[in-house]
C-alpha cells in the first residue's frame, strides 16, 4: 500500500467501527480521498424497514458534497468479512457521478488484502452527467 492507500485505510477501519448494521451484520468502512486532498468517509446506516438502508459509498460521498467538494480522486471500501469487498451497483453508479474511468478503486478486507480497480472497469459503458445533452 501507498502512503494515501494506508491513509484511506485506516479512515476506513476507523468509520467501519461505527456502522449501524444490526440487521445484515454487515460492517463497511468507505474512504475518498478529493482532488483537493481531502479525505471523508462514511459507514452503512441500516433501518429496520430494510429498503430504507443506506450504503457506506453514499454516507461518504454525501460528507464529501456537503464540504462542497465534488472531484473523487480514489476510494477504498472495507466489507463486512474477510473477503475484499466491492461496491454494490448503485453504489458504483453514485461514485461515477464525481469520479473518472481511470479513478482507482481499492477494494479491501479488514485483514489489509487490497485489490485495485478502475471505476471503468466496475462500470463499463456507464451513464453518467455527459450523457445528457
Ligand atoms: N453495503 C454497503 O454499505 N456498500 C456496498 O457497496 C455493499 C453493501 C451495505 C448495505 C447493507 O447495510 C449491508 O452492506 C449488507 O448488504
Amino acid at each position: 500500500m501507498n502512503p494515501t492507500q494506508r491513509s484511506l485505510f485506516e479512515r476506513a477501519v476507523q468509520v467501519r467501527d461505527c456502522a449501524y448494521a444490526p440487521y445484515s451484520k454487515f460492517h463497511v468502512g468507505v474512504s475518498l480521498i478529493t482532488s483537493k486532498g481531502h479525505i471523508f468517509s462514511g459507514c452503512n446506516v441500516e433501518n429496520a424497514s430494510y429498503g430504507l438502508s443506506m450504503c457506506a459509498e453514499m454516507s461518504a460521498i454525501a460528507q464529501m458534497i456537503a464540504a462542497g467538494e465534488k472531484q473523487i480522486s480514489g476510494l477504498l471500501v472495507i466489507g463486512g468479512g474477510t473477503a475484499i469487498c466491492t461496491p454494490c451497483g448503485r453504489c458504483r453508479q453514485m461514485i461515477r457521478e464525481f469520479a473518472e474511468q481511470n479513478t482507482p478503486i481499492y477494494l479491501c478486507s479488514i485483514d489489509g488484502q487490497c485489490e485495485t480497480k478502475t471505476l471503468g472497469e466496475l462500470l463499463p459503458f456507464s451513464f453518467g452527467p455527459e450523457c445528457l445533452v
